[in-house]
């Protein structure tokens, strides 16, 4: 057997062990948020649904594969768009179809529209640049070139039958818990959690685990992690998501308390810098309070200012050219 397999196989063993350990620990039946009434459920297209759709031109079709592709393996592009070791997927579970794990689609459905985060209307284009620069610490394809057109066919198509204009949907984000956090929130908790249920795959230094210049579980922070302006810095973000899709396999396993404990803990580590940073840490919290208010960033924590610095990771630049504002004035 060659020695890539070995680990592999040895590595799927050691979390095989870690999924045992942690349900032996709790039994209980996995519990997902119900859908409020009133909110309109919309079933994402399959793969084999894109494979086999009549109405698809084959050109088209070939768009939309290559536009799932770069979802799903957006390692393809390391250097390029990507300067972290995530791909889109992995907090957009399940292909990105998932409910309760940020489905992609309503992006497509409710875009173009005002976002909060950047204070002006976006494209669907602009939305997709937005994980680019945050979550995947990365350099967003040009709009307009065949790699967005790709990504974007992708968002469009999954959303196939949907209303467009209603964003009274079901299951969408990741955001069940509320935004407050608890009063009572610990680091010392969410570190123990960490090490009964997360650190067998994601590392004991939150790093995760790459084999062969594979990833095979994503980093939760550090260089290879998602930076400071991205969504899961927020602590209920980050709580919500976990609560819903982690341990993996396990959804809804952890107790309320324990998402909370454990998004607070992971989110209090050093990530790489966030592309709106104006070089004075006050002074871009202070600008971007609205956002910042939900994170640790600018926070004294263990005896250092999170955020306070200058490292952007593997990626060579600060902020992408792409991420401008916009006036109608
Ligand atoms: C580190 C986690 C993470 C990664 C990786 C990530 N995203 Fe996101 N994404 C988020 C979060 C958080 C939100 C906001 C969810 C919410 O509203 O609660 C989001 C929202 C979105 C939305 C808007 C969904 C809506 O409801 O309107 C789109 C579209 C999207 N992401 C596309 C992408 C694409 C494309 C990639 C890969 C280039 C990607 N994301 C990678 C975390 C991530
Ligand atoms: C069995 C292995 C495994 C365990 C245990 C596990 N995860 Fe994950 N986690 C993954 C994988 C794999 C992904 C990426 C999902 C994908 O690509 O399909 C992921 C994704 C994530 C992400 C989003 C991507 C990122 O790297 O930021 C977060 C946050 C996360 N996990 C937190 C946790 C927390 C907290 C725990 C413990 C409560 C945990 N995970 C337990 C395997 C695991």
């Amino acid at each position: 057997m060659d020695t890539s397999l070995k680990i592999t196989l040895s590595l799927i063993g050691l979390s095989l062990a870690g999924l045992a350990i942690a349900q032996s620990q709790s039994p209980g039946e996995v519990k997902l948020p119900e859908f409020e009434q009133g909110k309109y459920v919309h079933e994402a297209p399959t793969l084999s649904d894109i494979e086999n759709d009549p109405n698809l031109h084959k050109e088209l079709r070939k768009v939309i594969l290559k536009g799932r592709d770069m979802f799903m393996n957006t390692q393809q592009y390391r250097g390029e768009y990507v300067f972290n070791d995530m791909d889109c997927k992995s907090c957009h579970m399940g292909e990105g179809r998932l409910p309760w794990a940020a489905p992609v689609w309503p992006a497509a459905t409710t875009l173009p529209d005002f976002r909060g985060k950047n204070q002006h209307v976006n494209s669907l284009e602009e939305r997709i640049a937005g994980c680019f620069s945050f979550s995947m610490n990365g350099k967003p394809p040009e709009y307009g070139s065949d790699d967005m057109l790709a990504i974007v066919a992708y968002h469009q198509y999954m959303a196939k039958g949907a209303k467009v204009y209603d964003s009274n949907i079901a299951g969408r984000g990741f955001s069940h818990l509320g935004k407050q956090m608890p009063e009572n929130i610990s680091y010392d908790a969410g570190k123990k959690v960490y090490e009964d249920n997360c650190a067998v795959c994601h590392g004991q230094n939150g790093g995760g685990k790459t084999v062969d210049g594979q990833v095979v579980f994503p980093p939760l922070w550090g260089d290879a992690s998602y930076n400071w302006g991205a969504g899961m810095t927020r602590i209920f973000t980050a709580a919500s998501f976990i609560q819903n899709n982690m341990p993996l396999g396990q959804p809804g396993r952890l107790s309320d308390e324990e998402a909370w404990n454990v998004a607070y803990f992971i989110n209090a580590h050093e990530r790489p810098q966030d592309p709106r940073y104006t070089g004075e840490i006050k002074e871009t919290r202070e600008k971007y309070k609205n956002f910042y208010q939900w994170s640790l960033y600018g926070q004294e924590i263990n005896g250092q200012v999170l955020g306070d610095h200058d490292n952007t990771g593997e990626k060579p630049f600060l902020k992408p050219e792409i991420l401008k504002s916009r006036s109608f004035d």
